[in-house]
């Protein structure tokens, strides 16, 4: 792989530019408002595949966005990684925050990136990640040292929960056929710590909706004899996690998964700094279920939080009002042997069961998906550790991440292999935020760990 890397390297100021062509696109897939310039992004993915030696590159229709897809066939004997990743980003808002617009993307050092930081929306979520795949291909096809089939999978609808992929894996399952799937879209625990996630959480997405009068009221003449719903909205929620942080939804902990004591030991190894965590996000103490670590908190054991709320009068000044309706958006990650269909089930009986019966409670499933894990054990997980342990030159840790990617599981029922989530993101890197940003060293970092991943994963013995 010595010809790769010099390839890399020679090429270093374009491999940036290319980037920040694909971070110029509001491939905003939530805002029908974007829908061409997600289109647009499709297009732009599709001629950077093709530019950088991929054969048979499509651009595919599905129900929502269109998913691009390539593939580069060396030898039908050899093994094939599919690579995936999402060229879709987040709405960027709230703009203010940004100290440039989200769209324009520009280098900058932080603390954490002395070597600098491309900020944009989707530098690391996931433009930045996946584009690190299409360049560490150009560079082994080019120096005539790919060890192996490669299909790239890229899709436009990641942020909006996937909608149409998983049909899109059903209908194409032949043509996906390969031996493992590839992720860049996860982050490290450190650079001074590089991890592989091992794990993903599930995620269920409710929204609820509380009705109270049938039309808003002045809350002077009716105010006292009436039930107002934003009131109930926030004594339900409030009632949805106990006092020691547990979540009160009958039968909700039923089936998820108990980790040994031994996995438990194993996993907090790594160790958060709690006065660092709290710096880093403004807090002045830490909350969660009694007797987890945070780390636990966030990675074996599920949670629930509400996401929005909204109902009444929000506007400038003071309206006196009891509104007709109130809303909550609500998530809910989920850990191992919990589905998603059981956990909608189980929240809505309780939702309405805790109801007060002076209003009506709609509750609706937004969109879910499943939790993954990839054991260490397998060929996957000990390629991708071998390969950055190389390029890091530090010891790899699993890491089971809170996030969810609620393609991975369908991956592995669709298509029967595993999924290795080797992101190269950090935590600090203002995912769906404002300012989002990811460093050059670990871009960098990512294009020389794939080749390495490739070399491993087709050899014998790793
Ligand atoms: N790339 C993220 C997920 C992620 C980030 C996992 C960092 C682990 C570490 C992905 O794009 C994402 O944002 N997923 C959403 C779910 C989706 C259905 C909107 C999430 O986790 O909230
Ligand atoms: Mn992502
Ligand atoms: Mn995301």
């Amino acid at each position: 792989m010595k010809n790769t890397l010099e390839y890399i390297k020679k090429n270093r100021d374009r491999y940036i530019e290319e980037l920040f062509e694909l971070l110029k696109i509001p491939s905003i897939s939530a805002d029908s408002a974007y829908k061409q310039e997600v289109l647009k992004c499709a297009d732009k993915v599709a001629d950077y595949l093709r530019k950088s030696g991929v054969d048979q590159v499509e651009i595919c229709q599905t129900k929502g966005h269109p998913v691009v897809y390539g593939e580069k066939i060396i030898d039908t004997s050899f093994p094939t990684v599919l690579m995936y990743g999402h060229y879709d980003v987040q709405p960027p808002d709230p703009l203010g925050l940004w100290d440039r617009p989200p769209f324009e993307p520009y280098i900058k050092k932080t603390p954490i990136h002395p070597g600098g930081a491309i900020f944009a929306r989707g530098s690391a979520d996931d433009k930045g990640q996946f584009f690190m795949h299409i360049k560490a291909f150009e560079a082994m096809s080019a120096t005539g040292e790919l060890p192996c089939n490669i299909k790239f999978i890229i899709e436009g609808e990641e942020e909006i929960g996937s909608v149409s992929l998983g049909d899109f894996l059903t209908k194409n399952e032949e043509k996906l056929a390969c031996d493992c799937v590839l992720v860049s879209d996860t982050h490290i625990y450190s650079l001074d710590q590089p991890t592989i996630t091992t794990g993903l959480r599930g995620l269920s997405y409710m929204e609820i909706e509380v009705e109270g009068p049938n039309r808003d009221l002045h809350s002077g003449l009716y105010g006292g004899a009436v039930p107002n719903p934003i009131n109930i909205l926030c004594k339900i929620i409030a009632e949805l996690k106990d006092e020691n942080g547990r979540i009160t939804v009958d039968g909700f902990y039923d089936n998820v998964e108990v980790v040994s004591d031994e996995e438990r030991k194993e996993m907090n190894k790594l160790k958060d700094d709690p006065k660092k965590y709290k710096k880093a996000i403004g807090l002045k103490a830490l909350e969660g279920e009694r007797g987890y670590t945070t780390l636990e908190r966030t990675s074996i054991r599920p949670a629930l939080d509400c996401n929005g709320i909204w109902g009444g009068y929000t506007g400038e000044g003071a309206k006196t009002v009891i509104p007709s309706k109130a809303f909550a958006k609500i998530s809910m990650r989920l850990v191992p042997n919990q589905t998603e269909g059981e956990v909608v089930d189980k929240f809505t009986k309780y939702i309405k069961k805790i109801a007060p019966a002076s209003v009506k409670v709609k509750v609706k499933p937004m969109h879910g998906g499943l939790p993954y894990v990839l054991p260490v054990t397998t060929k996957e997980y000990l390629s991708a550790k071998k390969a950055m342990e190389r390029s890091f030159n530090k010891g790899v840790l699993p890491y089971r991440s809170g996030g969810s990617i609620p393609i991975t599981s369908l991956f592995e029922k669709i298509l029967g292999v595993k999924v290795v989530l080797m992101g190269l993101g950090l935590d600090t890197d203002a995912l769906h935020s404002p300012n989002e940003h990811f460093g050059l060293y670990n871009y960098f970092k990512g294009i020389e760990t794939i080749p390495l991943f490739f070399k491993y994963y087709t050899s014998e013995d790793v």
